[in-house]
């Protein structure tokens, strides 16, 4: 017996199947009957076609069994492609024959459900059109990260996620018992990372990120995946530079092999390569104050970091992502220098997505001043011996160096065009949301 070739959906809509007979397997999407006529749509992972079930086109038997089977059994089917211009696609299937795999069990989810619902049903909704083109456009950014970074030389290189110490403040951090001691789940790589490149120089990682994040925004998880680098003889102005190139490169993949689910998505794709070819504007913290001053009216005391409010009121002037350099250092983390042309801002970098999508890369050059850190990490009320082996990097070989953190959800996110950053995940942890 020969195998049976089975034709992606896609194939068939692109009409070069039109009078041939194709096998199509997958799960029915939508179904009605009426008299002597099933109309089913089916999917795959590929896309969705209209299927016509009439009895005498098919053993009785079958026939029987599409009038029975509800939305979401996986089925076979056989038939001859048809086009028809009321068919979504344009083209339609005339089934000779039906193979139900599984008949399903009514799908609890229907029509216009609470979020709340969908994420309880979360295993069963990320089957939905809308779900399944945030997750292949997902599978695209992570794809495009591995490939831009190790393009450019850089090597990956894996931290431990169970780290001692916190990396951007003691409030965020998840304990976990760890035998007889307690250690925290993996904030950042970028300490480890700090060690790394000593070897590799030029190194980069994606992966599992945790933070106990106590508020309810449409911007935070608790579990997250952050792109980060790290490298040996740059500085802030480098690093910035690869974050935009990076950023550009991932929409560029995307708009290779997504402009499909974008549709789907009602993401706007010319728009997405007008930024593309943009440049990418670089501010200084003072520079957005004066913005938010001049245009919107909003006088904020130097010193405050940009909250939620004042990001998305600035990014109303910007049709691109724009770079923010130079926060006060005050508010900074342990790890970020001072400038020394104004002592009082750090040589860091934050880059804001635009339409309300927030922070999406955050990173800056790193402190190689041992006394400095250990007297910002003491104002923290940090155990300061805990970084001693951090500290070691400063006193054999240390150089100065750079890196950045790209928080991959937010950027799907601001890709896709979601509401929300759990959209951006297949299973999001929230503060109020660990399950399933
Ligand atoms: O700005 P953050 O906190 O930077 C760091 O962790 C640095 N140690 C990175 C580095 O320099 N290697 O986080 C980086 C990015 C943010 O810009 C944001 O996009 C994302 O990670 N991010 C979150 N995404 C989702 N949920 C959260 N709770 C996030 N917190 C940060
Ligand atoms: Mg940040």
């Amino acid at each position: 017996m020969s195998k049976t070739t089975w034709t992606p959906i896609e194939d068939v809509l692109t009409g070069d199947y039109a009078g041939k007979p194709v096998h199509l397997r997958g799960w029915i999407y939508r179904t009605r009957s009426s008299g002597n006529i099933v109309f089913m749509t089916l999917r795959d992972v590929t896309g969705v076609l209209q299927a016509t079930v009439k009895r005498g086109n098919l053993p009785d038997a079958e026939f029987e069994d599409a009038l029975k089977a509800l939305i979401e059994s996986s089925v076979q089917v056989t038939g001859v492609v048809k086009e028809d211009t009321r068919a979504p696609g344009g083209y339609e299937l005339q089934v000779s024959s039906l193979t139900m795999v599984q008949f399903a069990e009514p799908f609890p989810i229907t029509k216009d459900q609470s979020p709340e619902f969908l994420l309880d049903q979360r295993h069963l909704w990320i089957r939905s059109r809308k779900l399944t083109s945030i997750l292949k456009v997902r599978s695209t950014v992570v794809g495009a990260i591995h490939s831009f970074f190790r393009g450019q030389g850089f090597y990956e290189f894996d931290a431990p996620v169970l780290q001692p110490n916190q990396c951007e403040g003691g409030s965020t951090l998840f304990e976990v018992k760890y035998y007889d001691e307690k250690t925290y789940l993996s904030q950042s790589w970028q300490l480890y990372a700090e060690a790394g490149i000593f070897a590799l120089e030029k190194i980069y990682n994606m992966g599992p990120t945790f933070r106990a994040e106590k508020s309810k925004t449409s911007r935070h998880l608790s579990e997250f995946w952050m792109a980060e680098m790290e490298a040996a003889w740059m500085d802030l102005s480098d690093v910035v530079s690869i974050a935009k190139d990076e950023v550009k490169y991932i929409l560029a993949q995307v708009l290779k092999h997504n402009k499909k689910d974008l549709e789907v998505l009602g993401q706007d794709v010319t728009k997405l390569e007008t930024i593309r070819m943009s440049e990418f504007p670089t501010i200084t913290y003072t520079e957005a104050l004066q913005i938010l001053k001049d245009k919107e009216g909003m006088e904020i005391d130097w010193g405050k970091d940009l909250r939620t409010v004042e990001e998305d009121k600035l990014m109303n002037h910007f049709l691109t992502p724009v770079v923010v350099t130079h926060y006060p250092r005050e508010i900074m983390a342990f790890y970020k220098p001072s400038d020394k042309k104004d002592p009082k801002t750090a040589l860091c970098f934050d880059m804001l997505a635009p339409e309300g999508y927030g922070e999406i890369v955050g990173g800056s050059q790193r402190s190689t001043d041992i006394a400095a850190m250990t007297q910002r990490l003491t104002q923290m009320g940090e155990r300061v011996e805990n970084y001693d082996w951090y500290f070691d990097l400063r006193r054999y070989g240390s150089v100065p160096h750079a890196g950045y953190g790209l928080g991959v959800e937010r950027l799907v996110a601001w890709i896709c065009k979601a509401e929300n950053i759990k959209d951006a995940i297949p299973f999001p942890r929230t503060l109020l949301r660990f399950r399933p």
